[in-house]
């Protein structure tokens, strides 16, 4: 058994002591962000349903009152890039692209707020976005002030096309800048992704100055990118992990995109992509969950299979995600095919993630005195089963025979609740 740091896991200092001051994000926030599924299409000729415009946000902020998004705690619908214009208008400030926009974001905004939803829109560090529209560079106020007059409740601001020693100053400069309208906005940073290649991070500078920050690479709609990302955060998790809490977040980017229909629906619909199997689905979410990451879904919330659909409003997910003790979990064990992630939450429950990374066979079992954690339990522990269905497995004994099956690139998610004597 290869053990990571698993002994000291309750002793973990937390470093989430001093996050941006503005009050958001007390937990990860959850919304829905539209680049990994829609990207960059702006051919609403074309593809009128699916190009950024102002009526596929209005579409989603209405499914996501419709369809009980919103009531299970989604509540941001995001802009990515490609939103705005080539050109600044005549006094210099931003604006959308008045043929896919008409209304304006200004518009959009009261929109979304009218379902009781929130908007974020997304920016640029440097002087044009990674998808070559303008970024903000020597103009972070004012582009400030006009998100903060459209009434923008969140800005992702990306670190494309800006030398990486500027990073931290135009970060800090445009965290200044949003603070100073008034107006309060979560501030969603990449800065750390752009300076990993170089060094490593500030993070106290960087949990002063935004409310998330992605680390890594994009999110793909594929297995091997979702494993990537659980993969790196797992080797830099004692660099990363102490930094989240309350009002400050690693974010490992979007909940891919989870577009499954099943075979005859892809026979008659002919949308949506495929890159997950539900397993895997089921492990990204557990494994987000445990990560205390931003819920930010990406995908055709018009038409999800109610198999997706359930799966990310699983209430009890959610809780383990949202749990307000905000600290991030770690993995903690990997022991043959199987890896072990543990998540300390409020009121002394410790929420498990089980993976087995055989992608070959059939479900493996593992015996849940196995799990690091357990010893943490007492003599006696209420153990729950989250994923992949909810069971109540009973109070166990310390020398518990209870063990869980876990199918090839699945996970069983528990929580064991000690039961004092
Ligand atoms: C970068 C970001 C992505 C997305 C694209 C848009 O790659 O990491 O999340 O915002 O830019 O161009």
């Amino acid at each position: 058994m290869r053990c990571t740091g698993l002994l000291l896991f309750p002793l973990l200092i937390s470093h989430a002591v001093k996050a941006l001051d503005n009050g958001l994000a007390l937990t990860p926030i959850m919304g829905w962000l539209h680049w990994a599924r829609f990207m960059c299409n702006v051919d609403c000729d074309a593809d009128p349903d699916n190009c950024i415009s102002e009526r596929l946000f209005m579409q989603m902020a209405d499914v996501m009152v419709k369809e009980g998004w919103r009531d299970a705690g989604y509540e941001y619908v995001c802009l990515d890039d490609c939103w705005p214009s080539r050109r600044r208008d005549a006094s210099g400030g931003l604006q959308a692209d008045p043929a896919r926009f008409p209304g304006g974001i200004k518009r959009l905004a009261d929109y979304v707020h009218s379902k009781g939803l929130k908007l974020g829109i997304y920016s640029d560090v440097g002087a044009e976005t990674c998808a070559g529209y303008p970024g903000s560079l020597d103009h972070y106020e004012k582009d400030a002030q006009t998100f903060a007059d459209w009434g923008v409740d969140l800005l992702k601001f990306d670190g494309c096309n800006m030398k990486w020693t500027r990073l931290a100053e135009g970060y800090r400069n445009m965290s200044r800048a949003l603070n100073a309208t008034g107006s309060r906005m979560v501030y969603s940073c990449e800065w750390p992704l752009y300076e990993w290649d170089f060094h490593k991070p500030n993070y106290t500078a960087v949990r002063e100055t935004c409310n998330q920050w992605r680390n890594y690479a994009d999110v793909y709609d594929s297995w091997s990118s979702v494993k990537s990302i659980a993969e790196w955060t797992a080797l830099h998790q004692d660099a990363v992990a102490p930094w989240a809490g309350p009002g400050g977040w690693n974010d490992p980017d979007m909940i891919s995109c989870k577009q499954w229909l099943n075979k005859m629906e892809h026979l008659t619909l002919v949308i949506g992509n495929y890159g997950l199997s539900h397993d895997q689905q089921e492990s990204q979410m557990a494994l987000w969950a445990l990560m205390a990451a931003p819920l930010l879904m990406s995908n055709d919330l018009r038409s999800l299979c109610p198999r997706a659909k359930a799966l990310l409003q699983n209430r009890r997910v959610i809780a383990i995600n949202q749990d307000p003790l905000g600290r991030q979990g770690y993995r903690t064990a990997t022991l043959g095919s199987f890896e072990v992630w543990e998540r300390p939450l409020s009121n002394r429950v410790l929420a498990v993630a089980v993976r087995n990374k055989q992608e070959i066979g059939g479900p493996q079992k593992l015996p849940i005195v196995k799990v690091p954690g357990w010893r943490t339990c007492g003599s006696l522990c209420n153990v729950t089963q989250i994923l992949p269905q909810y069971k109540e497995l009973g109070v166990q004994r310390q020398r518990t025979d209870l063990a869980v099956a876990v199918n090839p690139s699945g996970v069983v998610l528990l929580t064991f609740h000690p039961i004092l004597d």
